[in-house]
């Protein structure tokens, strides 16, 4: 199989975000589609995917032109795009996900459910898929999910699988699980093409790369002819420096839980917060730090224990509560529960400034829409006009949207869970240079990540969970990669 797309251009309005770009992939292959939010990324596989069409350009299998008016003919030409919100029917089974609309059925017409559930062993004994064709999709990881709709794919006869952003949800043993069935596809001749601001990853999964800035196409070539240095200033244009940790003068004790658990994911937390430090919380799947948190702020599961903010206990009921005590609260998933399709960006970037910049009975808008500006240039968002669909910002620019929603609410103490998922190599810098100047002005910032790399990059302080329970708090020295990693398998123990 090979693939080419040529000189493909399109533009949204006046916006061209694909200039002529060039792509080529063979079966057998695994090819990173790198770049800044907002290169173009996306656009180009909705273009392959028949999503959208392209003002200009061909694309091409085996020699033969095609072309797509939607996505079920690109599907038909062997293209498989699996999207981040998954297809699956959570209420039914594998066999009968992988059926839908194509059931068998025997020659009275009735279902037949042997019949599909061999065959969907017979598939997935073929790519090594340890999974019970009956179990309801409803109990599977999300890695399975992801596997189990490309399998979907592969029963259809994909030949190309597109993969955008595949494992940003995902956790460590996840990502290595995708990885293998990755690599078992590549083994079968199907060529994958797979988007990630994880370079790391790339390095370790793909064979070649190209990279798009601002719609161009600037280069490719082979995996094994660069490192994470060379990618990431290709996508910015320029090197990446990493800055070191910064140190900060901490204060009072602004927030601390004693005691703390829910009965369910996190047992027996206490800590606290100063203002002006960073602190971690870091671990591997089902550690129960975002749980932990989710409920501290009356989103979550109740819990027993108790909280103080500033010295005096609180009990938040709801994300308001927490907004009014000068906290600020960014979840993780954004795209769930972090964006509002329906408004504009600017008022996604203003939903929680809007009730405290008031003038009388009225919203002081200028006042809303300078806050606005300045985040969207601290931020680099990179986007049309203030009045545009969210859903027009690439995936990358509209997780900074929601950044910057809360940055501009000036918290005392600011909470991010997962603070970099979905931004580029470039922006992570910017983030990491945000969170510092907080902390620097004296707010106590609270960081949640399973990137130990980025918990020590930003954090002065960490703790370091397990099943649910805080293990231990490294500082200084302590704090570093192969530490955390001891303490967040377990291993230390
Ligand atoms: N439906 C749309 N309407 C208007 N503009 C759009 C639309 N879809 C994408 N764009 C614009 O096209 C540009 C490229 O977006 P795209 O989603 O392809 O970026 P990306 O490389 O996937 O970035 P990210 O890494 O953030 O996901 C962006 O400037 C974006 O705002
Ligand atoms: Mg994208």
């Amino acid at each position: 199989m090979n693939l080419r797309m040529t000189g493909i251009s399109k533009s949204f309005g006046a916006n061209l975000v694909l200039d002529k770009v060039s792509f080529s992939l063979s079966g057998g292959e695994i090819i990173a589609l790198l770049g800044e939010n907002g290169a173009g990324k996306s656009t180009l596989m909705n273009i392959l995917g028949g999503v959208i069409s392209s003002d200009e350009g061909t694309i091409e299998i085996d020699g033969k032109e095609i072309s797509f008016a939607n996505p079920r003919e690109s599907l038909d030409a062997g293209i498989a795009f699996i999207h981040q919100e998954l297809n699956l029917i959570n209420d039914l089974a594998i066999y009968e996900n992988l059926f839908i609309g194509r059931e068998i059925r025997n020659r009275w017409g009735v279902l037949d459910k042997k019949a599909m559930i061999d065959k969907t062993r017979e598939v997935f004994d073929g790519m090594g898929i340890d999974l019970d064709p009956e179990a309801m999709v409803r109990t599977l990881d999300a890695s399975y999910k992801q596997i189990v709709e490309i399998s979907r794919a592969m029963m259809m006869d994909a030949r190309i699988v597109i993969m955008d952003e595949p494992t940003t949800s995902l956790t460590e043993t996840e990502i290595s699980r995708v990885f293998s069935f990755m690599r078992t596809l590549k083994s079968h001749g199907v060529g994958l093409i797979f988007i990630s601001h994880k370079l790391n990853e790339v390095m370790e999964i793909c064979d070649r790369y190209t990279v798009l800035r601002d719609g161009h196409m600037i280069s490719s070539g082979t995996i094994d002819s660069v490192d994470t240095d060379a990618l990431a200033k290709m996508m910015v244009g320029h090197d990446v420096v990493e800055e070191k940790r910064a140190v900060h003068k901490s204060g009072d004790i602004v927030f601390s839980a004693s005691s703390v658990s829910d009965g369910k994911y996190f047992n027996d937390i206490s800590f606290s917060v100063r203002s002006g430090e960073v602190v971690g919380f870091t671990g591997l799947l089902g550690d129960g730090r975002s749980e932990l948190f989710l409920s501290l702020f009356g989103a979550g599961t109740p819990y027993s224990g108790s909280v103080e903010v500033s010295g005096k206990p609180v009990t938040m009921h709801n994300p308001q509560e927490a907004v009014s005590l000068g906290i600020g609260y960014v979840p993780r998933n954004r795209k769930e529960n972090g964006i509002v399709k329906d408004l504009d960006i600017l008022e996604n970037g203003s939903l929680v400034t809007m009730g405290m910049r008031k003038k009388g009975l009225f919203l002081d808008s200028k006042r809303i829409e300078e806050d606005f500006e300045k985040e969207k240039k601290e931020l680099s968002i990179k986007m049309g006009n203030e009045t545009d669909p969210i859903t027009s910002l690439s995936g990358g620019n509209q997780q900074k949207v929601v950044l910057a929603k809360w940055l501009s609410a000036d918290p005392r103490i600011l909470i991010l869970d997962n603070p970099t998922q979905g931004v580029d190599v470039g922006a992570k810098e910017e983030i990491y240079t945000i969170i510092s100047d907080l902390a620097d002005k004296g707010v106590a910032v609270i960081v949640l990540s399973s990137e130990a790399h980025e918990i020590v990059r930003t954090s002065s302080r960490c703790y370091v969970m397990y099943h649910g329970r805080i293990l231990t708090e490294l500082e200084g020295e302590g704090l570093n990669e192969q530490e955390i990693m001891r303490w967040a398998t377990g291993a230390a123990i």
